[in-house]
């Protein structure tokens, strides 16, 4: 098995952070499937979404897991609905330990509710829509191999957890 560490969760669970913090920390390289989607297809999550629809967001998305899984120490930020396609979950598990970070819907909505770029919360009723989408997925994150809960930590916190978690 390779030693890739690969984060997944809910939007605003602080993936993207965490992992840039935790490559530094071990001298890997981060990637995060989100931005490598953004530059093979040119345009920003959001067009692509408005432009393509989500279906091909996510066709897109398993081309680039497919694509990163292959690869070796790298700490990986992964979109919050990768889990979305079982496909994904086998690819992501073989590559490496999957790590999910967990944090409430209320959570959730402190940390995004100022962001524009994510197309899935830009609704009326966004605290509504992340317990729906939270309630449908979490199934799908609980097949992860560990599980930290972020609410009320600092990223830093959440990366020492892991590396004390996995004895790194
Ligand atoms: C999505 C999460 C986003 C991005 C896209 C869809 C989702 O990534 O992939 O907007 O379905 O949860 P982040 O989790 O990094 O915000």
């Amino acid at each position: 098995m390779k030693d890739n560490l690969i984060l997944i969760g809910f939007m605003g669970s602080g993936k993207s952070l965490t992992s840039q913090w935790l490559a530094k920390k071990m001298g890997k390289t981060c990637l995060s499937s989100d931005r490598l989607i953004e530059k093979r297809e040119g345009k920003s999550i959001a067009d692509i979404f408005k432009e393509c629809g989500e279906e091909y967001f996510r066709k897109v998305e398993h081309e680039v897991i497919s694509e990163i899984s292959q690869k070796n120490d790298i700490v990986l930020d992964c979109g919050g609905g990768v889990v979305l396609n079982p496909e994904n979950m086998v690819l992501l598990k073989n590559s490496g330990t999957v790590i999910y970070l967990y944090a409430s819907p209320e959570i959730i909505h402190q940390r995004t509710k100022h962001k524009s770029h994510r197309p899935l919360l830009n609704v009326k009723d966004p605290l509504a829509q992340i317990k729906k989408l939270l309630e449908q997925r979490k199934l799908f994150y609980a097949s992860a191999d560990y599980e930290i809960d972020t609410d009320h930590k600092t990223i830093e916190m959440v990366g020492k957890e892991i590396m004390e978690l996995l004895n790194l």
